[in-house]
């Protein structure tokens, strides 16, 4: 049978790609981002123990009660602000599910969305199989900071939703209160919502806070904003996010999430409310632990050739590889996988999704939600790899004079 993909353009997403790599050459992989380090005892106890006392049937398509408890509490402790635990709150499969029940709520056929390159590799996709169309404003480097002037002028009467990432994956910056500000007076006048990723809310670093769009006056009443308990909890595989918005947002919100997943594995939902009710402030010192791992690797790769500007957020750090060769991102990953068995992420398919020419750029992305032994091993084997790049280029200088 012949049919019209509808997503003709869209390759396997990079992760994937760097993974069966890593995989089928038995590389360290510290690309993808997830912990490589055991959750919470207490944690899986709970969850364990919701599955015994027969929690295994369908949960509320908005969510465990319970749990939404704990999220308005969690939010009220972090940022003030009080939610409505019935009418805000809706329990998602991953942040990646509520990204996508999201944007398929409010872009309609002929919309645009205004996003920031580099962008995560989910939004443009679910954009597109919405019938909208992204305008990508790039972030440049080193800085990696919003220009305002580009926003101002990206936006149109076919805007109807602008995406951030704050804490941004894979750049690692932290957005200030006078973004929040610029991008609330921007859109002021426009029909505009804001749908606000903050995965990364507590991995935030040296004394910064992260400023959500829930504690935002105004932004607050046009955003849906994106967390994930995979991200918080070190559960990634569990599955388990939420959306906050407000009632109406919320509304159109769920008439999608009903139908896309119904509703989130019920032990699971049961066992993160007991567990966040046993130890509210399970999160409070991640950004202080992170820190730690991210200091960690940074040092380990002090003097390698590599250069490193360290991550604001997040527990990605970028590796400015251009004093160290003249390969592109992707051909640099592939050798060093090859060659060195380490695994990173170019972050050039971060870049300008279907439309137009990615970037020529000397930067790949790391995780350092590891272990220190996973940390160790991969500064060293980044080194040798580095330093072996330039006896290379050592050998070929002599080679040509
Ligand atoms: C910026 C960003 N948004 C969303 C997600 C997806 O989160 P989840 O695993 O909860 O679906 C990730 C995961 O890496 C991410 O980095």
């Amino acid at each position: 049978m012949q049919f019209q993909s509808k997503l003709a353009d869209i390759p396997t997403t990079i992760f994937t790609t760097v993974s069966r790599r890593a995989r089928e050459l038995s590389a360290l992989d510290i690309g993808q981002g997830f912990p490589d380090f055991p959750i919470d005892s207490l944690l899986s106890e709970h969850v364990t123990a919701a599955m015994r006392e027969g929690h295994n049937q369908y949960a509320p398509m908005t969510g465990v009660q319970s749990l939404r408890e704990a999220i308005a509490s969690k939010i009220d402790a972090t940022y003030q602000k009080s939610v409505d635990v019935d009418a805000e709150i809706t329990v998602t499969c991953g942040a990646t599910e509520a990204l996508h029940s999201a944007i398929l709520s409010l872009v309609r056929s002929g919309d645009e969305v205004i996003l920031f390159d580099p962008a995560y590799d989910s939004y443009e996709p679910v954009v597109n199989l919405a019938g909208g169309r992204c305008i990508r404003i790039p972030l440049t480097a080193p800085l990696f900071r919003p220009d305002w002037e580009r926003v101002a002028a990206a936006l149109s009467s076919r805007t109807r939703l602008v995406l951030i990432n704050n804490p941004h994956n894979p750049v690692g910056t932290v957005w200030t209160r006078s973004d929040l500000d610029e991008l609330a007076r921007l859109i002021r006048d426009r029909p505009v919502a804001v749908l606000s990723d903050e995965v990364y809310e507590h991995v935030v670093f040296d004394g910064q806070q992260h400023e959500s769009v829930l504690s935002h006056p105004e932004l607050s009443q046009r955003s849906l904003a994106v967390f994930s308990f995979g991200k918080t909890l070190h559960a990634t595989g569990w599955r388990v996010g939420y959306c906050v918005a407000p009632a109406g947002l919320t509304r159109e919100f769920r008439k999608v999430h009903q139908f896309n997943t119904f509703s989130i594995s019920a032990p699971t939902q049961q066992g993160i409310a007991r567990y966040l009710e046993a130890k509210p402030e399970a999160w409070r010192n991640l950004g202080a632990f992170f820190q730690h791992k991210r200091d960690y690797l940074c040092d380990a790769l002090e003097g390698s050739g590599f250069v490193i500007k360290r991550a604001q957020g997040t527990y990605f750090q970028l590796l400015d590889f251009s004093a160290i060769s003249g390969l592109s991102d992707v051909d640099f990953v592939e050798r060093m996988i090859t060659e060195a068995r380490i695994a990173a992420i170019p972050i050039s398919p971060f870049y300008t999704g279907r439309h137009g020419p990615r970037p020529r750029l000397a930067v790949m992305r790391v995780c350092f939600a590891k272990r220190e032994q996973t940390l160790q091993s991969a500064a060293e084997r980044l080194r040798e790899f580095a330093s072996r790049l330039a006896d290379d280029a050592t050998v070929s200088d002599i080679a040509t004079t």
